[in-house]
């Protein structure tokens, strides 16, 4: 597994579980040494406990690149980073450097399972291009886990995409997948990593499109939560990905959407769709802002508490989390910003959180003397808050934006706080 990010750690140790041995490999040493040591490096439920069960069942290794002295096996899978370019195209350094790393160590007739996300047309090339004469065959296999679940999703997934020409190359990625209970479906390379760009692309449309619903509702004094409700019955339709709120962060949704509408650009096409839903998902990060200066007027030395961090709850990932551009904002606008999140430490910062965010340890504590807060993150030790208590430390109008439609307003409103959610009326 060359490449130890959520989705290679996630299938190195998932793998090795399985009864494969497994080697990863990463050009991060100290990740490398963490894995060695049955560190995980990111906040991931299940894995700590499989990957410390691998190392000892001796199934499961790691190095970095320049050490690896072993052959390289049967099946020789990529999951290093796609990152976006500055003008949305996708930067494919790594998954070449990967390919040149596996090409040096000549290996046997292997198969190269390409995890990593990468736009349409990537695999054709790399088969046409940088494959051609090696003995490595090309499959590629897309991932669909979500993190804070992703162990989860590994071993139950809804599908298992495999995009190939080389029969026996499939046969064996299939192999690979035995004893995992999932529909097998098996495309053209090109249509595999669009299924995997289309997916993420649709979900992501389903939180714009309900985030426009939710901007309507507020204006007409229709409920969102009724609306989704009412609507997510329609088998259709469905009720997953229709919350409303401060719209999608991480790693993966609004990279992926980017890519795929640069994808389109490329090839002479507008997918006009797309820029709609990028937009509406910019768009839902200046809502507790405009929220805040509908109260204050300007927002100016007023104290604003941020409740949550992470892209979403359940991980410790901060990669384009809505967050970071409410904080910055906030503080551009010179608002005095305090944060706390349950999985990002106070104290030493984050490489990522504009250092004018003073992290607190605790709810109470961010929330003391504050006259605003924003649930930025539905973390469920927001939703039970002793909120008796947070109205007492709380300091006048006690402003309560609820970013994520998460918490019971009308209660909130009852003990004395001023509450707005996202199209849950006002704002
Ligand atoms: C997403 C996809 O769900 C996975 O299937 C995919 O494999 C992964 O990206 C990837 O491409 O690697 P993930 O980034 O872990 O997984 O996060 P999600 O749970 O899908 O949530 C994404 C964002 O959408 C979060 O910021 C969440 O708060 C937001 N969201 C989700 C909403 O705003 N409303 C919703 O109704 C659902």
């Amino acid at each position: 597994m060359v490449g130890l990010g959520y989705v290679g750690a996630v299938a190195a140790v998932a793998l090795a579980h399985s009864g494969h041995e497994v080697l990863g490999v990463d050009v991060d040493r100290e990740k490398v040494a963490a894995f060695q040591q049955g560190i995980c490096p990111f906040h991931e439920p299940e894995l700590p406990g499989l990957l410390s069960s691998g190392l000892a069942a001796g199934r499961l290794r790691f190095q970095h690149p320049q050490e690896v002295t072993v052959p390289l096996g049967e099946i020789i899978l990529v999951a290093v980073g796609t990152p976006s370019r500055p003008y949305g195209g996708t930067d494919l350094s790594q998954v070449r450097a990967a390919i040149q790393w596996v090409r040096q160590r000549r290996p046997g007739p292997a198969v190269l399972v390409m995890k990593s996300t990468v736009p349409p047309g990537t695999g054709r090339r790399l088969v046409d291009e940088e494959l051609a004469g090696t003995g490595l065959r090309y499959v590629a296999n897309p991932e669909f886990l979500r993190e804070g679940q992703a162990v989860r999703d590994w071993f139950h997934p809804d599908r298992i995409v495999i995009g190939g020409e080389d029969e026996e190359a499939i046969d064996l990625v299939k192999k690979m997948f035995a004893g995992i209970k999932a529909p097998v479906l098996v495309t053209g390379i090109t249509s595999a990593e669009m299924i995997k760009y289309a997916a993420n692309a649709f979900l992501a449309t389903k939180i714009s499109f309900i985030n426009e619903v939710a901007g309507l509702c507020a204006r007409v004094g229709a409920d969102i939560d009724e609306v989704a409700y009412g609507i997510g019955l329609d088998p259709r339709i469905g009720p997953s990905f229709l919350r409303a709120g401060l719209g999608y962060g991480g790693s993966c949704f609004p990279k992926d959407v980017r890519a795929l509408e640069f994808c389109s650009a490329v090839n002479g096409y507008n997918f006009e769709l797309l820029r709609a839903v990028i937009n509406v998902n910019n768009r839902q990060r200046l809502l507790p802002l405009q929220a805040l200066r509908r109260v204050f007027g300007t927002v100016k030395g007023v104290k604003v508490a941020l409740l949550g961090l992470t892209f979403k709850p359940g991980t410790d990932d901060l990669r384009e989390a809505p967050a970071l551009d409410i904080g910055r904002l906030l503080i551009e606008e010179g608002a005095e910003v305090r944060a706390y999140d349950p999985q990002v430490a106070a104290g030493n910062g984050h490489p990522l959180l504009p250092g004018e965010i003073d992290l607190r340890t605790s709810a109470l504590e961010a929330l003391q003397g504050v006259q605003a807060a924003v649930l930025v993150t539905e973390w469920p030790e927001f939703c039970e808050l002793p909120w008796e208590q947070v109205v007492q430390i709380m300091v006048s109008p006690r402003l309560i934006f609820d970013g994520r439609n998460a918490l019971d307003g009308r209660k909130l409103i009852e003990l004395g706080f001023r509450y707005q959610g996202v199209g849950r009326g006002g704002a």
